[in-house]
């Protein structure tokens, strides 16, 4: 008979990988990710609450759902949001109550990135529109042949402005500098960062952003910084609408001062089917799909895992984000 294991983990995030059969070692699993049902389940605190009890865990493993009050109450010897920013946990709230929590920070970092190029080429090259024509059968139209409509300058030589230099930033960094393109780049909080907004702003032909929202970065890019930036540049957001007004990102493509737009985020997650952005042939849209890659998945288990080890050992891991708990 094998020995009991001391711990009962409850898991509803998404987990996988090498990181998985580390937690079966500490721990008994049972694994219950969200993202297998349908309609989607995201637990409120009371019906967490209810299943942590009936579970018996003292171990809760998360993506979204919501961790706070009664949840906080169970006796819980740790928790763990699978988030790069654990918004979905009540923080001050597992702190009052010693309750260490842990988060996954760059996760998706590698995934968004490739989102990120992927959104280049797409609205560079024109993909969509040239995958459309060859289904339709309109290959050659109004007496052209593709060669002619979908002409483009290459993206090596061309100059790519990273806004926001952290874990997707810094990924983005070095995949566009391997496509041959310089690479110039604006975070106040990142020593390495090498121009203010409004050079860099001024010097892209493709500005990239890869910001937290904050206060200070609501809105950051407004009908003055589109009309900053050089003539035809191209506009990509993989990280959040709320960097951008998005009234002033269309009149900008609108007037043809941009030469195209690539977006993985939309307020409200969705646009109206008749929103302007989805009649532009130079807009490429995505629907906040930057992250769903399944080595995040594998990524985000190994974080967790790896910080409820050293936790369970007495240390104080890298990614807890209440070390106060510790003292
Ligand atoms: N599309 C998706 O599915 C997806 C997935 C993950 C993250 N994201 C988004 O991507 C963005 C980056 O995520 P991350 O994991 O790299 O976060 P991160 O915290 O590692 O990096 C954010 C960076 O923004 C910088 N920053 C703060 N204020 C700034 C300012 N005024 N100007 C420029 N930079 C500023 C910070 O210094 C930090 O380096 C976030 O907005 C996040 O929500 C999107």
């Amino acid at each position: 008979m094998p020995e009991p294991r001391p711990h009962r983990a409850l898991v509803t995030a998404p987990f996988r990988g090498p990181g998985l059969d580390a937690l079966r070692e500490i721990a008994d699993v049972v694994l219950d990710p969200w993202i297998d049902h349908r309609p989607l389940r995201i637990y409120d605190a009371d019906a967490l609450a209810e299943r942590v009890t009936t579970e018996g865990a003292d171990l809760l493993i998360v993506e979204s759902d919501s961790v706070k009050g009664p949840v906080l109450d169970l006796p819980l010897v740790a928790i763990g949001s699978c988030r790069g920013d654990p918004t979905n946990v009540d923080v001050p709230g597992a702190t009052a109550r010693g309750i260490p929590v842990l988060r996954a920070p760059g996760r998706n970092a590698d995934a968004v990135a490739e989102l990120a190029v992927g959104l280049l080429l797409a609205v560079t090259r024109g993909i969509p529109r040239a995958d459309l024509d060859v289904r339709a059968g309109e290959v050659y139209r109004d007496g052209t042949i593709p060669y002619q409509r979908f002409r483009a300058w290459q993206l090596a030589g061309q100059t790519v402005g990273i806004v926001g230099l952290g874990a997707v930033g810094r990924a983005a960094a070095w995949r566009f500098a391997g496509m041959g393109m310089q690479v110039i780049s604006h975070d106040p909080f990142a020593p390495d960062a090498t121009h203010s907004l409004d050079d860099l702003l001024a010097e892209a032909d493709v500005v990239s952003m890869h910001a937290a929202v904050t206060p200070d970065t609501h809105g950051l890019i407004g009908a003055e910084q589109f009309a900053r930036m050089r003539e035809g540049a191209c506009y990509l957001n993989t990280a959040r609408a709320g960097l951008h007004d998005t009234d002033a990102l269309v009149a900008a493509l609108e007037r043809g001062h941009l030469g195209g737009a690539g977006l993985d985020h939309f307020d409200g997650e969705r646009l109206p089917v008749d929103h302007p952005l989805c009649s532009m042939a130079n807009v490429v849209l995505t629907p906040h799909i930057g992250g769903a890659t399944y080595d995040t998945e594998a990524n985000h288990t190994t974080a967790i895992v790896e910080g409820l080890r050293m936790l369970l050992a007495g240390g104080s891991p890298p990614n807890l984000v209440n070390p106060e708990v510790l003292t």
